[in-house]
């Protein structure tokens, strides 16, 4: 009886001391809209049934991908050996990538695998981290500038790099050749009119965004990329430089390619490939896994690389076609991005969400 008692009174006060997202629309009202229409809010298994699915598949007995996906949960380390499971009653697992969850991490650990987050709660009212001038005074939590919350260094915890079990690198932010982050805020939380308050007691004119918008907005991937495209003697060049803070592969499961088209009196006379884009190895971007059988697998299984196709940040990549073109042909490029390779979206049976293909920028070049 007094073992319940006891294990009562803790829950309950792990319970009381999270603040929701939903909180923090009574005074944030602007953030919190944006907040929930974002991928972080989405992040957990409960919101989002491609990483639910990919979970399942691979490490169905644990969920370790809770330290970044659902990273407000106070059982992290239960979740990763498999002693509890995911619950969707829990509104710090809901609420996946959290408002109170990001503004309480304090500091960011260097770690082989990946990065730890550290996250200062001591109990009572909490401080939150962020970098507003003389901020005003709330009755809710205390304010504290972070040079973390400046230099993007806050994003790390989270999107630095991941190695597996078995030391492949699934995904890495920072290039090979450069290795200081970049600037993430300017591109990812740009400033706009308003006020980061319900109640503007300090005036304020501008607020930064909490959409974190990538890959699922077709602005911003008409954004990653330049593309140029220049006549041969015996067909074309096309130029892909990456225009982003990153490279162009994070995520591996994403596919980003180049599709061209010659066109000929209005009919396509030509293409850099016939079903799938991953024909042309050369224009597409990805990366798979094997496993010591060479056999494909996802992350989690992954002994060594199977394909891999990726740029690095500001680097440009060069690619010459041997086409027999004709005077006033139309050579069409236009770069294309998709949250799941085709092929692994329908082994895993997601929607149409996750099949749509974004649209990033064109450019043509008539031949002289
Ligand atoms: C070190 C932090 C970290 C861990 C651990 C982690 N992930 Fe992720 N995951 C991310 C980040 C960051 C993104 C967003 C990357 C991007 O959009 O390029 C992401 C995105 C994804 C996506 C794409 C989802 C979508 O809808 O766009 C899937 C699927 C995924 N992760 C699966 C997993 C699985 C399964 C695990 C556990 C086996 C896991 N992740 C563990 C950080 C992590
Ligand atoms: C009762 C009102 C109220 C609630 C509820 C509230 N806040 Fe605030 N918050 C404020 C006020 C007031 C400020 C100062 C605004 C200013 O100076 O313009 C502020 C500022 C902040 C800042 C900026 C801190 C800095 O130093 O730059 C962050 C981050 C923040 N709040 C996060 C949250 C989160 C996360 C929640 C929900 C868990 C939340 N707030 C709930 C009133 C509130
Ligand atoms: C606590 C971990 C965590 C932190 C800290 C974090 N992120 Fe994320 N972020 C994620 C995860 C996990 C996802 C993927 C969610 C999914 O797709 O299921 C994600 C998704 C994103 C996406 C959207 C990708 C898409 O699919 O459109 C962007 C952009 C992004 N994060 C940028 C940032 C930036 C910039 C920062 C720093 C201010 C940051 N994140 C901090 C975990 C984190
Ligand atoms: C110069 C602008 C710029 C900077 C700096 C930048 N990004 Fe991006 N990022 C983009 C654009 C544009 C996209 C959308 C296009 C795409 O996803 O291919 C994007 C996409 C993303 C995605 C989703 C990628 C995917 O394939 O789902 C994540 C996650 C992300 N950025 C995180 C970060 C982090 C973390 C930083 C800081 C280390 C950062 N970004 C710095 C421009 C930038
Ligand atoms: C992925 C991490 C992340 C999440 C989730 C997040 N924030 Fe923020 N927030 C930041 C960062 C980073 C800044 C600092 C931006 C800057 O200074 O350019 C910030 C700034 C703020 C500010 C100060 C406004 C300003 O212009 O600097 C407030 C208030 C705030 N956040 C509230 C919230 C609320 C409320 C939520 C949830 C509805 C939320 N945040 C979710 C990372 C996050």
């Amino acid at each position: 009886m007094r073992v319940l008692i006891f294990y009562f009174l803790i829950f309950s006060f792990i319970d009381a001391k999270y603040l929701d997202s939903k909180s923090c629309a009574e005074c944030h009202q602007d953030i919190y809209n944006e907040h929930i229409k974002s991928m972080h809010h989405h992040s957990s298994i409960h919101k989002d049934s491609f990483h639910e699915a990919v979970k399942n598949k691979t490490t169905p007995d644990k969920y370790d991908c809770a330290f970044c996906h659902s990273p407000a949960s106070p059982n992290l380390l239960a979740l990763k050996n498999g002693e509890e499971r995911p619950n969707n009653r829990n509104s710090e697992e809901i609420d996946g990538v959290s408002c109170f969850y990001c503004h309480q991490i304090n500091k960011v650990f260097e770690s082989k695998h990946q990065n730890i987050n550290f996250y200062g709660y001591q109990g009572g009212k909490p401080t939150f981290f962020a970098n507003l001038s003389e901020p005003d005074f709330s009755d809710k939590h205390a304010n504290q500038s972070n040079e973390i919350f400046q230099n993007s260094r806050v994003c790390m915890g989270c999107h630095s790099h991941k190695y597996n079990s078995s030391l492949v690198e699934i995904c890495n932010t920072k290039s090979a050749l450069d290795e200081t982050i970049s600037d993430c805020l300017s591109c990812h939380m740009p400033k706009t009119a308003g006020s980061p308050v319900n109640v503007n007691k300090k005036g304020r004119s501008e607020y930064a965004t909490h959409g974190f918008l990538g890959i699922r907005d077709e602005g911003m991937v008409k954004k990653a990329v330049e593309l140029k495209l220049a006549q041969l003697k015996d067909g074309f060049r096309l130029e892909i430089k990456n225009k982003m803070g990153h490279p162009v592969i994070l995520q591996p499961m994403r596919l980003k390619y180049v599709e061209i088209e010659v066109i000929r009196n209005g009919k396509i006379v030509w293409k850099n490939f016939d079903k799938s884009p991953l024909e042309d190895k050369e224009s597409t971007f990805t990366i798979t896994f094997k496993n010591s059988d060479n056999v494909e697998v996802l992350p989690p299984q992954a002994k060594d690389f199977l394909f891999k196709n990726n740029l690095s940040r500001n680097k440009t990549k060069v690619i010459e076609y041997k086409v027999q073109l004709e005077p006033k042909d139309k050579i069409k490029a236009t770069w294309k991005s998709m949250i799941s390779r085709p092929q692994l979206a329908e082994e895993l049976g997601l929607s149409n969400e996750y099949r749509k293909i974004y649209e990033g920028i064109s450019e043509t070049l008539i031949i002289k």
